[in-house]
């Protein structure tokens, strides 16, 4: 069994990304800029959105958090996006995800200027994603497909099943492991919490992709030896022995799964650096686009 290893992949890609900083300083071009709008306290977007803004400083890229609290208005959180979009010092910005209740996040993302879009959320490059044309592609698939060619997985006709529909994962996966492209051309299945019979399925993959959000799901008698496990998921469950009072799982049960596999992702330290990773990528993109 060969670990996937996020960590150290993402730190590579990062390596990548300052040299190119580096580069770009010494020809006296623009600095990349990206900016993250948090709205609210949830414990679990705190984390990531201050992981993004270290990530930013530590390949040499400018920053901005903007946080604001719960009680924002939809209308006020348009109006930061309105100012983002029109602030030529910053090449891309993301709102993290979830929002309060209260704010209709189909029309954020819609506000987003596609060209600033880094997330690759906005229904214009979702379109351009989906006809194979140069977009942003969302961080976390386009981190799994970064993994899945950096370890030379091969994904050319096998079968891939994807569990989880989400726009920011399953469904974007399902269309790029299907594309023709590296580490795609794959026969792909997206199953959900309606599909049926979903051990049949899984136990046909050569690679799965646990996308649903449910820990510990997928266990080791779903997978048939030889497999490659992707996990998604990141979720905290209580853990009395531990400091914190939890433990982060992925929604792959590692202990018997991993038995199984041929290649893994390990939660924490898979897919979520390699999200922040080519988060940076899409903002390097982004810069060069308006240089
Ligand atoms: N919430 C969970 N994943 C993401 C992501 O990739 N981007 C944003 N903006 N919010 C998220």
């Amino acid at each position: 069994m060969t670990l996937l290893d996020g960590k150290k992949t993402a730190a590579a890609i990062k390596e990548e990304i300052a040299l190119s900083v580096t580069e770009l300083k010494k020809s006296g071009k623009k600095t990349p800029h990206l900016a993250a709008v948090l709205v609210g306290t949830n414990g679990a977007s705190m984390t990531y959105v201050g992981a993004k803004v270290k990530a930013c400083d530590l390949v040499g890229f400018e920053s901005t958090l903007i946080e604001l609290p719960d009680t924002t208005s939809e209308a006020a959180l348009l109006d930061v996006i309105e100012n983002l979009n029109t602030d030529p010092s910053i090449d891309g910005f993301i709102v993290q995800l979830p929002l309060p209740k209260h704010i209709d996040e189909d029309k954020v993302l819609m506000a987003v200027h596609p060209d600033k879009d880094v997330d690759g959320f906005h229904p214009t490059n979702v379109g351009k994603m989906a006809l194979e044309l140069p977009t942003f592609l969302p961080a976390t698939p386009y981190g799994i497909l970064e993994l899945l060619e950096r370890y030379q997985v091969e994904t050319s006709g096998k079968n891939v099943v994807v569990i989880g529909r989400s726009h920011i994962v399953g469904r974007p996966m399902s269309i790029l492991l299907s594309q023709k492209r590296a580490a795609g051309n794959a026969t792909v299945t997206l199953t959900h919490s309606r599909t049926k019979n979903l051990k049949e399925i899984t136990l046909k993959a050569d690679i799965v992709v646990a996308a649903l959000g449910i820990a510990e799901f997928l266990t080791g008698d779903m997978v048939k030896e030889g497999v490659t496990i992707i996990d998604v998921g990141i979720t905290r469950v209580e853990d009395a022995s531990k400091k914190k009072g939890f433990r982060l799982a992925g929604d792959v049960h590692f202990e018997s799964t991993s038995k199984k596999a041929a290649f893994i992702t390990p939660v924490p330290g898979g897919v979520g650096p390699m999200t922040i990773a080519m988060l940076l990528k899409n903002t390097l993109l982004a810069c060069d686009r308006n240089s």
